[in-house]
């Protein structure tokens, strides 16, 4: 995955723990001397060990780790870094997420060799949406939650959300029933 990734757990760890704590998880994920740079490009496996050393080093679940950076990702990197991007995905929770299917179409304008996920969605009613993911990878159904309850703090849109389906094969899918209250 691009470096803006990397960047984004490097981020999260610094704002909330402090960057001695991101020098430690850097030196024991073995990556000591790397600097991340966000347009290049990361083996997948980078990532990975990133936040799984974060959760041994933390002592939080990697679910933990995982909800918390799909938050994160959300509320700082796409907030404060990409504005008129998650602007440009509409007004509402519901009018963003009926709009998700598109938006990494967006993304790759910047980030041309993303290998970004899939999104279907179906209208169940004004305040109900059933979010089909598709991924090419696994594990990374934890950052889904984070990402949409991030959704749901940037839009002011409190949500209930119900995990229908999760199939892991060597690609994931999950729906996902999200009902704005
Ligand atoms: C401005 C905001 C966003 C930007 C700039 C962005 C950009 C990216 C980039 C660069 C990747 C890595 C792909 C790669 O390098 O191969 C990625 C992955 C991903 N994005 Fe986004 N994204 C944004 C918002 C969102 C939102 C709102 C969602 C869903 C609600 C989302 C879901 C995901 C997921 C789940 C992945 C992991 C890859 C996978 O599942 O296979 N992103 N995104």
């Amino acid at each position: 995955m691009y470096g803006l990734v990397n960047q984004g757990i490097q981020g999260l760890i610094i704002d909330n723990y402090g960057a001695d704590i991101w020098e430690k998880i850097k030196e024991k994920a073995g990556f000591s001397n790397v600097t991340f740079l966000a347009s290049q490009l990361y083996d997948d496996s980078v990532t990975f060990t990133l936040a799984s050393t974060a959760s041994e080093i933390l002592g939080v679940s990697l679910e933990n780790v995982l909800k918390d950076f799909g938050k994160y990702w959300v509320l700082n990197i796409g907030k404060e870094k990409y504005g008129t991007l998650m602007k440009s995905g509409g007004d509402s929770i519901i009018q963003f997420l009926k709009n998700l299917p598109n938006f990494h179409s967006r993304v790759m304008l910047i980030y041309p060799k993303a290998e970004t996920p899939e999104f279907k969605v179906d209208i169940i009613s004004e305040n109900k949406i059933h979010l089909h993911y598709y991924s090419s990878r696994i594990g990374l159904t934890d950052f889904m939650f984070g990402l949409i309850d991030g959704l749901s703090i940037f839009f002011d849109a409190p949500c209930s959300v119900n995990h229908l389906k999760h199939t892991e094969t060597d690609t994931t899918y999950d729906l996902f029933e999200i009902t704005v209250q």
